[in-house]
């Protein structure tokens, strides 16, 4: 089988002290809402699904070309789960209390037939008899094709990449020489066939793209899609992160308030990667998304299954637990349902705000970290 490529690089040290645990932690699971709760007392209530570990771009921060090049050996085959296999695994998820699933890759959309999952999962329903939450990342590149059939199959929501709106810049970023205005056709084709509204991501990386945070900001303000700044972040092990490359969100709030005020929004839920801000003038709102001056893990409800069936408990997680030999071994949905309860039930992971604690200069063993092309944004 083909293990996911992980190679241990140090992490720079960004000096800030990581917050302490609770004193005593909270019994696993059992907190009287019919959830499954961790280690630190964290709900599972999102899934997030991984199809494929191909993507059709190079973003330089995810799937840099020196790496993903032609001898890079992706998943075979053979090892990706079925659409049955995932279906059934997510109804074992829901009946957990999970509630929201999202695809992604690499690039979703590249998996054949990918519409057909998206039925599968529309058809799941909650202990409650609601239907679940299913969303799809992509960076738009096969969107506007696409765009119809998944919202006919059940999708609800899209999420697309798009780190730049000046043509040249985004090509560079994307490294395939991919034109922003397909992907911009992608966005509004999600729009008009209901899937929205759109968020889009955009990963800043300063003095590669921070010359863009305006532009795009200008371009979606008053569109009904949603812009969020991410900080560029030290997942993975081939990106080759580092601090000074970072643009705090703080900064991108500055820059955009300058010309277009901006007041801070509640959170809609929690466990919520983005924090909100509403245009003071009624055009509505951004988000940034801030994982590494901000992080966000005290309520991270996120579970990621891998495309060969791995149950990672975070993005930054080394290893993943293998539910494809339970799947395959004939294991009936009980014994799978306890398996995931059991180790969900242990986890205690928490990077982001120990990002601090696994510097190269703390003398700790630098950490063996996933792809973020084989897991999913
Ligand atoms: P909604 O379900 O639409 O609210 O999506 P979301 O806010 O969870 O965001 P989305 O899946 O679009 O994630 C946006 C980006 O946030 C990802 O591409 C990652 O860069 C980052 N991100 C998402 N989840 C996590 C997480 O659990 N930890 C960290 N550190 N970053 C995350
Ligand atoms: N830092 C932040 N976000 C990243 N993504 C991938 N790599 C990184 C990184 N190093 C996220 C982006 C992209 C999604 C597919 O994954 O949000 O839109
Ligand atoms: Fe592909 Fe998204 Fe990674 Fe870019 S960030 S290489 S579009 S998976
Ligand atoms: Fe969740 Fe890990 Fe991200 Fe923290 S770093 S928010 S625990 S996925």
């Amino acid at each position: 089988m083909n293990a996911p490529r992980e190679i241990a690089i140090p992490v720079e040290r960004i000096g800030r002290a990581a917050p302490a645990l609770p004193a005593a932690l909270p019994p696993a699971g059992g907190q009287g809402d019919g959830l499954l709760h961790d280690r630190l007392g964290r709900p599972l209530t999102d899934l997030r699904i991984s199809v494929t570990d191909r993507c059709n771009f190079r973003c330089g921060y995810c799937m840099p070309k020196e790496v993903f090049d032609k001898d890079y050996r992706y998943l075979p085959h053979g090892a990706l789960l079925s659409f049955e296999e995932i279906a059934r695994l997510a109804a074992v998820f829901a009946r957990r209390g999970v509630r929201k699933l999202r695809l992604t890759g690499g690039e979703p959309l590249l998996r054949k037939n990918i519409e057909a999952l998206v039925a599968q999962l529309a058809a799941l329903r909650t202990p409650a008899g609601e239907p679940l939450d299913i969303a799809l990342t992509t960076n738009g590149s096969l969107l506007a094709r696409k765009a119809q059939a998944l919202a006919a199959a059940g999708l609800r929501r899209v999420t697309v990449s798009l780190d730049a709106l000046d043509d040249a810049v985004f090509r560079r970023m994307n490294d395939v020489d991919f034109p922003v205005a397909d992907v911009l056709a992608g966005i509004e084709a999600a729009q008009a066939t209901g899937l929205g509204p759109v968020k889009v991501n955009m990963v800043v990386k300063r003095g590669v793209n921070d010359g863009q945070i305006l532009p795009m900001a200008r371009h979606f303000r008053g569109t009904g899609s949603v812009l969020r700044f991410i900080e560029y972040m030290d997942v993975g092990a081939t990106n080759g992160w580092r601090m000074d490359e970072v643009l705090p969100s703080a900064e991108v709030v500055q820059r955009i308030a300058a010309d277009f005020p901006l007041v801070p929004l509640e959170a809609t839920a929690p466990g919520e990667t983005a924090q909100r801000w509403a245009y003071a003038d009624g055009d509505g709102e951004i988000g940034t998304i801030s994982s590494v001056t901000r992080a966000f893990c005290h309520d991270c409800s996120r579970a990621r299954l891998s495309t060969e069936g791995r149950l990672y408990l975070c993005l930054f997680a080394g290893q993943g637990h293998d539910l494809k030999p339970l799947l395959r071994g004939g294991a009936g949905d009980d014994v799978l349902e306890s398996t995931i309860a059991a180790i969900w039930q242990g986890r205690a992971d928490r990077y982001s705000e120990l990002r601090a604690l696994h510097a190269a200069d703390a003398g700790l063993p630098a950490p063996r970290r996933v792809e973020m092309s084989y897991i999913g944004g």
